[in-house]
Formats: C-alpha cells, sequence, structure tokens
C-alpha cells in the first residue's frame, strides 16, 4: 500500500484553503546530515515536504501559491536536474520533467534557481507561510528574499506583509490521520510487532545486546524498511535509563531486558516498547513490578476515547501505578497526596505518551486554549507506562533495585473505541513465557 499523487494533492489543496488568498507557502525538505569524511547518513525527506509533497529526493523546495482565490493555486518544485554522470554516481533523480510529470507540479525549476524565481512568486503577495525557526540558514534565506523584495518598493512591489508559521496549518492536518495513513501505520505496526516476537524466540543469556537488536533490524530490513528512532536494547538496570542506545552489554540470565524499538514503513512511524526476561522466566519481584504496569497499560489505553483529554491515560495510569507501588511497600502513605506530590516520578518520571505518525514524536498541539485537547477520530498516541527502581536507590529493599519496565502500544482514537495497532505482539506474562518457552523446545 502506497499512497498516490492524488493524495498528496488533496492535501496540498486543504493547504491552499487555509492560506487565504494572495498567498505563498515556502517549504524545504530535510538537508543532508554529515556523518564523518566523505560518508553521509542516509536521506530521509523532512516529515512535512512529503506529505505535502510525496518527493523523496534531497535538495527540494515545494511552493504553493494562491491567486485571488484559493481554488486556483501553483504548485511549484524545486528540485535537483537531471544529470548523467550525477546519476552514474549517486543515483536516480525525477528532474525537472519528472517533478512535473510525476509529482503533478504546475511549474518545475532547478534548485539552482530558487534564489532567481522565488522573488518573482514572493512579490505583492500578501502573506508568506514558512516553518519560521526550523532551520537558521532558511530563516536567513527568507530575511534575504523579503529584503530584496522590499528592495523593489520604488518599482511598486514588495514583500508580504504578514509572516506566519506554516506549522499551525501542517501540524493539525498531520495529527488528524486519513484511513490510508492508518492503514500505513497498521503495516508498520505489523512489522515491529513480528520484530518484537523474533526477539522474544532469539534472546538468550549471555548474548549482547547488540546482537539481540540486530534481530530486530533483520526483521525491519527485511521489509525494506528502517528504524523510526534508535532502537533501545538495555538489559538488566540499563533499563532505567530511558534513552538507554549504547546496547553494549551483555544479557545476564535473570534480569529482564527492555526494548524499544519500531520501523518506519512509507514515511509513518510505529514505536512499541516489550520487557521480558532474558531467560524466559520472570522472577516474583519482575512479575509484581510487571503486573502493575501491565494493569495501568490496559486502563491507559481504554481511555483513548473521542471526548476523553488528551492527559486522561496519563492520569489513570499514574493512579494504578502509585497504587501498586504503595501495595508492594515501595511507596508509603496516602494514594491522593502521593499523586499530589508527584512522589511516583522516583519511580515513573516521564509521561505516558505522544502523538504518532510520520515523525515518532508527531507534530501537534497538545493543549487548546490553555486546556488538554480532547480526543478526536483519527488521532493516534503511544500508551507507555512504565516503572524503573533505580539501582542505586537505597529507599527500597534491595531485591527491587535495578528493574526497569515499560510497555508501549500505538492506539487510534475511533469511533468504536480505542484501536491498537500493535497489538500483535504479546505482552501477558502468560503469553511472554510461552513463547519463549516454545522457541527454546
Ligand atoms: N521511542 C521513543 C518513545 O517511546 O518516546
Ligand atoms: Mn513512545
Ligand atoms: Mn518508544
Amino acid at each position: 500500500m502506497k499512497l498516490t499523487q492524488a493524495d498528496f494533492e488533496l492535501r496540498r489543496d486543504r493547504l491552499a484553503q487555509q492560506m487565504g488568498p494572495n498567498s505563498i507557502a515556502i517549504i524545504e525538505t530535510s538537508p543532508v546530515a554529515y556523518r564523518n569524511r566523505d560518508a553521509d547518513y542516509k536521506f530521509r525527506a523532512d516529515s512535512s515536504f512529503f506529505y505535502l509533497t510525496g518527493f523523496a529526493e534531497p535538495e527540494a523546495v515545494a511552493v504553493i501559491e494562491t491567486t485571488d482565490t484559493v481554488d486556483d493555486y501553483t504548485y511549484s518544485l524545486f528540485c535537483r536536474e537531471r544529470n548523467r554522470e550525477m546519476e552514474i554516481w549517486n543515483g536516480y533523480r525525477a528532474g525537472i520533467d519528472g517533478a512535473i510529470e510525476d509529482f503533478e507540479a504546475d511549474e518545475a525549476y532547478a534548485i539552482d534557481l530558487l534564489d532567481e524565481e522565488i522573488l518573482e512568486k514572493l512579490l505583492n503577495k500578501e502573506r508568506l507561510y514558512y516553518r519560521i525557526g526550523h532551520r537558521a540558514e532558511f530563516d536567513a534565506k527568507i530575511s534575504q528574499w523579503i529584503k530584496q523584495a522590499d528592495a523593489q518598493q520604488r518599482r511598486g512591489n514588495g514583500s508580504p506583509s504578514q509572516v506566519l508559521q506554516l506549522d499551525r496549518i501542517v501540524d493539525e492536518m498531520r495529527l488528524i490521520k486519513s484511513d490510508q495513513e492508518i492503514e500505513l501505520m497498521q503495516i508498520a505496526s505489523n512489522i515491529s510487532a513480528a520484530a518484537h516476537t523474533r526477539a522474544m524466540q532469539q534472546v538468550r543469556p549471555d548474548m549482547m545486546e547488540y546482537a539481540l537488536e540486530a534481530e530486530l533490524n533483520y526483521v525491519f530490513g527485511q521489509h525494506g524498511c528502517v528504524p523510526s528512532y534508535n532502537s533501545i536494547v538495555g538489559g538488566g538496570e540499563n533499563a532505567c535509563i530511558l534513552h538507554y542506545v549504547e546496547n553494549n552489554k551483555p544479557l545476564n540470565s535473570g534480569d529482564l531486558v527492555l526494548i524499544d524499538a519500531a520501523c518506519e514503513y512509507e514515511f509513518y512511524a510505529s514505536d512499541i516498547t516489550r520487557t521480558f526476561p532474558v531467560n524466559g522466566k520472570f522472577s516474583p519481584e519482575q512479575k509484581a513490578l510487571y503486573e502493575i504496569v501491565l494493569a495501568a497499560q490496559y486502563a491507559a489505553i481504554d481511555a483513548v476515547r473521542i471526548g476523553n483529554a488528551y492527559r486522561e491515560p496519563h492520569e489513570v495510569a499514574v493512579r494504578i501505578l502509585t497504587q501498586g507501588l504503595i501495595d508492594l511497600g515501595l511507596l508509603k502513605g496516602d494514594l491522593n497526596e502521593l499523586i499530589e506530590t508527584e512522589a511516583f516520578r522516583q519511580f515513573y518520571m516521564h509521561g505516558t505518551g505522544h502523538w504518532l505518525g510520520m515523525d515518532v514524536h508527531d507534530v501537534g498541539s497538545y493543549k487548546a486554549d490553555g486546556e488538554w485537547r480532547a480526543y478526536e477520530d483519527g488521532m493516534v498516541v503511544t500508551v507507555e507506562p512504565g516503572l524503573y527502581i533505580a539501582p542505586d536507590d537505597e529507599s527500597v529493599d534491595p531485591k527491587w533495585r535495578g528493574i526497569g519496565i515499560r510497555i508501549e502500544d500505538d492506539v487510534v482514537a475511533t469511533q468504536q473505541g480505542p484501536l491498537v495497532l500493535t497489538k500483535d505482539v504479546v505482552k501477558e506474562i502468560a503469553d511472554i513465557e510461552q513463547l519463549m518457552a516454545q522457541a527454546k523446545s
């Protein structure tokens, strides 16, 4: 399943509608990121740029200009020209003709002509939309173009009188996913779930964390996918480091391993965490903590309902986690007071989720008019409660120290209730132990 040019065009139509007449929007893709001498990171187009164009090549800028009416707009694509020599070295380019024929641009130009051509387009527009503050170099370019446009005032020309944040429109569009977008996220989730299942099956005591990471990458790669963020594979107390990505320690029998890893498919991300025992069997302490996190997660998922406040799953999770910590003697005191004073943060120091989409921490505002906004049909959020008992936490019995657990799924708010995209990988203790036992036999 792939989006078509008609899908991208529809998005541009919707953007133009919201820009108002006599306006211009300018959006660039990501720059190529330098890795080290003569080696770049593999290019990945900017999400909002791709969202509007479907164009995945580097060095590209899209321009949308409305006329007296928003129904009549011009879409221009600035991109690399075709060049036989460069294409032999670095690969295929759509070029100017491809931009028009395959990507349905009304006008296409060599990216080298951007400075020259953009001025013509900018002159005498009322509003300029661009992504203010994304990249200092682009902010500087915009300032330069505005200055050049204003230099023509005596000829009766001028720059737009308003400069507006393009993200305000595009982020809101991206926040509500279409059925096709959900379908792509379902595919990403299925592949990521298969990768986690394989990790549970392949893990053995004394294996290195990076070797387990390689099992995930194998599944991603078999589907032509790459991770949507740096994979976390943390054995034992490494699970208590929230953004642990070194993944370079051995996995010990008796420890849990926390894997937070997932892939993106056709520019749409998934985001999954599972925590399971390296030797296939939870200890009583691991089990006790895990059951609390799992109960919190089920309840939080159930709170992803149209009309509920964005923060509701977090509040539900915090209540269950805090009660669980009291029951195990890890926290002492009154439930409401421990929540009020955020005493739980000793063991649960992050939020319960975030928007998910083309970016793993996806765009979209979380509040409107100072209040947490309500879930709407087609919003996708992660639900990822956890408990982390620091290895050096002397306030707790030593048997609890160094246990880190998180369980994360991806959930769509729908008219039929919460839809869990990542349900294909098990998370019940009995199911995990059974899967791991079968893999060993
Ligand atoms: N994997 C990043 C996160 O869970 O937020
Ligand atoms: Mn997440
Ligand atoms: Mn995650």
